[in-house]
């Protein structure tokens, strides 16, 4: 039987050149949640099923259409984390993060997987960088993480974007709201979409998630909750907003925005890049300040977004450092010899050095060493050696000098700091 050689429908390969971009993104992340407190954290990427019918939601489009659900060899129902926020509440729970004096501040990296309609920006296996923070209900702290997520897009290189607010309010506001919705959505039910239709009885609040543009047109006309807030949650809405000025935040209010999650609470927040289409949101996250009761765990409430890198990288504005190589090309045994120990000393020594075993002339050798862009070429031939020397070329300006054998590696680590140009070293 022929097997399939493609990447499965919706998935991706990240190649070498593509991955440099990855890492450059990764680290600049990790260079900002660090400075912000955050602390990596890494948990399993399967789970059993039951943590995200609980948490994400029992009605919501991931849980009833989209996750990788499986029976392992155990019997039990095990799902391919369709998104984040679960595990990390269930590992602090499991691991009683809370009774540490250390700041519950968590970032992390990793792929995702919902089987959703493959489109542009839209992927069955995708790649989140997700931050969490718990134990802190000051609205300043929503202001802050958004701040902090403004800076990262700005670090990334992206203009072209919007914040956009909501608040669904809370067990206390939510109630009333939601059989209001439930009495108004009836009126419409006949335009709406079959799915939508379901919702008006199950979980309302989805109305406003509905991919349907019909669907999305009639819902215009709904109530909005930012209308219907009990006055705890509209001071913590008018709190946000007035630290979001406090840092020179521009913002849009956006009612419709309930996020696709059941877990939120008060505020919901995404940034959007307009240029992007229909899948825009390059990060979406909120307030879940009952999640981790809902799972039998303390009363802590938590924040925290989770942001596309696909998206992210289909827009940043960043470029791979610059790469600094060597390629060691020799004549003969007793050369391959030598370069093969200097290879050795040169990779200990973190430089990035490439040699190849067949027998090649020197012009072949030199060739390669252009193609693959070295920054120098070390060149040891059979009269060179006897001399104990080498040959060293800087490819850039194609200058050309001999050293001593040992004192090749001191040269090129003055080389790579850049402080000096082979013109000026002298052996
Ligand atoms: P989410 O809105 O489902 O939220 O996903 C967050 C981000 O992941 C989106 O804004 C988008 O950039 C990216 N994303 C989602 N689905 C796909 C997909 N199929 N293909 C490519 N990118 C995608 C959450 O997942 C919440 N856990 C966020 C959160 C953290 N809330 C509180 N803490």
């Amino acid at each position: 039987m022929k097997i399939s050689l493609s990447a499965i429908k919706g998935t991706k390969d990240i190649l070498p050149a593509e991955a440099r971009l990855w890492q450059k993104a990764e680290a600049l992340c990790r260079e900002v949640f660090e400075a912000y407190g955050y602390r990596e954290i890494r948990t399993p990427i399967i789970e059993p099923t039951e943590l995200f019918v609980k948490g994400t939601g029992e009605t919501t489009d991931i849980v009833t259409k989209e996750m990788y659900t499986f029976v392992d060899k155990g019997g039990r129902s095990i799902t391919l984390r369709p998104e984040y926020t679960p595990s990390v509440v269930r590992a602090i729970i499991e691991h009683r993060l809370y009774l540490q004096p250390s700041l519950l501040r968590f970032y992390y990296f990793g792929p995702m997987f919902r089987h959703d309609r493959p489109q542009k920006g839209r992927y069955r296996q995708f790649h989140q960088v997700d931050i969490e923070v718990f134990g802190e209900a000051d609205p300043a702290l929503d202001a802050e993480i958004l701040e902090m997520a403004d800076y990262l897009l700005a670090r990334l290189g992206i203009e072209d974007k919007e914040i956009l607010i909501n608040s669904v309010g809370c067990p206390v506001c939510r109630p009333g709201y939601l059989n209001f919705l439930r009495q108004e959505a009836e009126k419409l039910k006949d335009s709406l979409c079959p799915d939508c239709q379901r919702r008006i009885e199950l979980n309302p609040l989805r109305l406003f998630d509905c991919k349907e543009p019909s669907c999305h047109e009639t819902t215009q006309a709904l109530p909005k909750i930012t209308d219907h807030l009990c006055p705890d949650c509209q001071a913590h809405f008018e709190g946000l907003r007035r630290w979001l000025n406090f840092y020179g935040l521009s913002y849009r209010v956006e009612p419709r925005l309930v996020r696709g999650l059941d877990y939120y609470t008060r505020t919901t927040f995404e940034i959007i890049s307009p240029g992007l289409g229909a899948q825009n949101a390059l990060l979406g996250g909120g307030r879940y300040d009952h999640l981790m009761k809902l799972y039998g765990g303390p009363d802590i409430c938590g924040i925290g977004f989770a942001m596309g890198l696909e998206r992210v990288l289909s827009v940043a504005k960043i470029t791979p450092d610059e790469e600094k190589s060597i390629y060691l090309a020799y004549l003969g045994e007793r050369a391959k010899e030598r370069a093969l120990q200097l290879c050795r000393q040169l990779r200990q020594q973190g430089f990035s050095t490439f040699l190849e075993y067949k027998e090649r002339s020197l012009k072949d050798q030199l060739s390669r060493a252009n193609k693959l862009q070295v920054t120098w070429t070390v060149i040891l031939g059979e009269d060179e050696l006897v001399q104990g020397i080498g040959q060293l070329k800087e490819m850039g300006s194609g200058l050309q000098k001999a050293f001593p054998l040992e004192q090749i590696p001191s040269v090129l680590k003055i080389l790579k700091t850049g402080e000096k140009k082979l013109a000026e070293i002298n052996p």
